[in-house]
C-alpha cells in the first residue's frame, strides 16, 4: 500500500490543527483524527456553487462571497458558472489552506487563485460577510455544517443572529447557500424564521455515491 506522505500542518485560530498529506495524486486534510477534505469526494461542494450561482439575475455584475477555501473545488465551480465580470471574494481563515493551494493542490481545479475574477480574503468569514457587503451570494462551507462544529467560533455564523447579519447585507433576490455533512431540521426551520425563502436539497459526495450531505438554498 502507498503511504501518506506529509506535507504540512496548520493551526486553525480559535481551533484545531490540521494536516495535510498526500498519496500520489489524491490529498486529505484532516483534523483531530478524521477526515475535514479529500481531493476525490468534491461533488457536493460544487453543487452549492453551481446552482447558487446560476439562479442569480445574470443583468448585473455579481458579487459573490465564498468561505472558506479548502481545497478551492466550490471555488472552481464558482468559476465555471459566474460571468466573466463576476467578483468572487473567497475568505479562508487559515493562511497555509491558501499556501497550499498554490503549493501543493491547486492544479486539481486549474489554479482558481489565478483568476482575476477571484480574490483572497485571509480571515473569518463573518467579518467579510459584514464589512465587505453587499453580496448578491454568499456560500459558506467552513465546517462541517450547523451542528457539527469544529471551531467553535463558526457557531455564530449558523445562529439567528448571524444569519440575519447576512440577510442584511444581502441584495434583494440574493442567496445564501449552506453546505451541511448532515441534515439539521433546526437549522431549516432557523432559516425560514430568518425570512428566508429555503430549498433544502440531499446530494451524493461524489454524484454518483458516498455519503450525502445537505445544501441549503436561501433566497432572500
Ligand atoms: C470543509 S473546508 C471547505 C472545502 C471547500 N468547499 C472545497 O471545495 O474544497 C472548510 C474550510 O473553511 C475554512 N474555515 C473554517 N472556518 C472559517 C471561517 N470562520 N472563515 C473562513 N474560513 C474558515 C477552513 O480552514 C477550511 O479551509
Amino acid at each position: 500500500m502507498i503511504p501518506w506522505e506529509f506535507l504540512g500542518e496548520a493551526q486553525v485560530p480559535g481551533g484545531s490543527i490540521l494536516r495535510l498529506t498526500r498519496r500520489k495524486d489524491e490529498f486529505s486534510i484532516r483534523t483531530e483524527g478524521y477526515e475535514l477534505m479529500n481531493s476525490r469526494a468534491h461533488g457536493s461542494e460544487e453543487v452549492l456553487a453551481r446552482e447558487a450561482i446560476q439562479g442569480l439575475s445574470r443583468r448585473k455584475t455579481s458579487r459573490i462571497l465564498i468561505g472558506g477555501l479548502g481545497m478551492g473545488f466550490t471555488l472552481k465551480a464558482a468559476l465555471d458558472v459566474a460571468q466573466e465580470n463576476a467578483a468572487i471574494t473567497v475568505a479562508e481563515l487559515v493562511p497555509e489552506v491558501v499556501t497550499w493551494n498554490q503549493d501543493h493542490y491547486g492544479h486539481l481545479t486549474d489554479h482558481p487563485l489565478k483568476d482575476p475574477r477571484v480574490s483572497v480574503f485571509v480571515g473569518d468569514v463573518s467579518t467579510a460577510i459584514k464589512k465587505q457587503g453587499p453580496w448578491d451570494a454568499i456560500l459558506l462551507d467552513v465546517d462541517n455544517g450547523p451542528n457539527g462544529l469544529t471551531r467553535n467560533g463558526n457557531s455564530r455564523l449558523y445562529s439567528k443572529r448571524g444569519l440575519l447579519a447576512a440577510k442584511q447585507v444581502l441584495r434583494p433576490g440574493g442567496l445564501f447557500g449552506v453546505w451541511s455533512a448532515d441534515a439539521d431540521q433546526i437549522f431549516t426551520k432557523r432559516l425560514k424564521e430568518c425570512g428566508f425563502n429555503v430549498e433544502e436539497r440531499h446530494v451524493k459526495a461524489r454524484l454518483k455515491n458516498g455519503s450525502t450531505h445537505t445544501l441549503w438554498f436561501a433566497k432572500k
